[in-house]
């Protein structure tokens, strides 16, 4: 995309995190932005200072992992700004533990937000971007869906998680390629973060409680002390991500990823695959890790 000014934006997760920062950028872009967020007094904080920032803004709340809320606001949207250029599938949860200790509840909730809420994003989004595409040969459009480099590797004791992300992966390439045989005006890319600092770890705020969580098992609260750490430790910050967003959205580029250097896992994952060899250790570069995880899910 080359022009910002005076076209719209939709950015679900707006009230933290990536999308909060992606709402600021768009706001200093001269866009109208659609902020759409589960999380109302997240929500209602974040549209008070984009709008403080001299944009439009259209605040909706939504839970993503419904259909027709996310109809809702593709509706509200078109009534409000008409067409948005960007499409930002952003808001998802994390979830830990091993992949056989996931409750039912626990796959509904991750899968619903992490994989449907984009799902319906695509869904209700992209047939008004083509529309619009088709109407006026000078509109740009561009998607950008939110997975992660769990979406690339399978790092253990973090199944439900990788499973979401993966399958955002599949629908972002499937996405670029089924653009790409009908219009060269609307791009799409896929964001694969590895650990920023974010309100991420905190995700069960805003689960739902018709999906409420059991207790934690043993292997849950090791993953979620391991993923505390890690994103706490992240260096990158949540303004950085969403500024590689815009970047490769104004280069039209397919991927985006916050830290390079983590793809030589990605790199040995696929390996492994065309040497159908198995699965290589994911902690053989940080054996310590390994066996720490190992000792604390064998204790008895
Ligand atoms: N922070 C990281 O280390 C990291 C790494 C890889 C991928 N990601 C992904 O980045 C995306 C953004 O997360 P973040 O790190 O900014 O975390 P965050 O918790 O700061 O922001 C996520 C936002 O999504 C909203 N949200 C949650 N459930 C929702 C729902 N059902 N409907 C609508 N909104 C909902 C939350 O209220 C929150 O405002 C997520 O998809 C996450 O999986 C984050």
């Amino acid at each position: 995309m080359k022009t910002y000014a005076g076209r719209t934006a939709v950015i679900t997760g707006a009230g933290s995190g990536f999308g909060l920062e992606a709402s600021r950028i768009a706001a200093r872009r001269g866009m109208n932005v659609v902020m759409a967020d589960v999380q109302q007094d997240a929500l209602d904080r974040a549209a008070v200072e984009i709008e403080g920032l001299g944009a439009k803004v259209l605040p909706f709340r939504v839970d993503v992992a419904k259909a027709a809320e996310v109809e809702a606001l593709g509706a509200a949207t078109m009534a409000r700004f008409g067409a948005p250029s960007l499409v930002f599938n952003n808001a998802g949860v994390g979830a830990g533990g091993l992949v056989w200790e996931n409750t039912l509840a626990d796959w509904e909730w991750v899968i619903g937000v992490n994989l449907m809420g984009v799902a319906h994003g695509v869904r209700v989004f992209t047939p008004l971007m083509l529309a619009a595409a088709e109407k006026d040969a000078a509109y740009e459009g561009h998607i950008v869906n939110t997975a992660s480099m769990a979406g690339l590797i399978n790092a253990p004791n973090m199944g439900i998680y990788n499973v979401s992300k993966h399958a955002v992966v599949a629908l972002s390439e499937t996405l670029y390629q089924d653009l790409r045989l009908v219009t060269d005006q609307i791009g799409a890319s896929v964001l694969c973060p590895f650990f920023v600092p974010t309100g991420i770890t905190q995700s069960q705020r805003n689960r739902p409680g018709e999906l409420a969580a059991s207790q934690p098992t043993k292997s849950q609260l090791i993953g979620q002390a391991m993923s505390d750490r890690a994103v706490g430790r992240g260096k990158l910050t949540a303004a950085e991500v969403a500024q590689f967003v815009f970047d490769a959205v104004d280069e039209d580029r397919f991927y985006i990823y916050s830290h390079p250097h983590a793809l030589s896992s990605v790199q040995t994952r696929l390996e492994d695959i065309v040497q159908a060899r198995n699965p290589t250790d994911p902690f053989a570069a940080k054996p310590e890790i390994g066996a720490e995880l190992k000792a604390a899910l064998r204790a008895r």
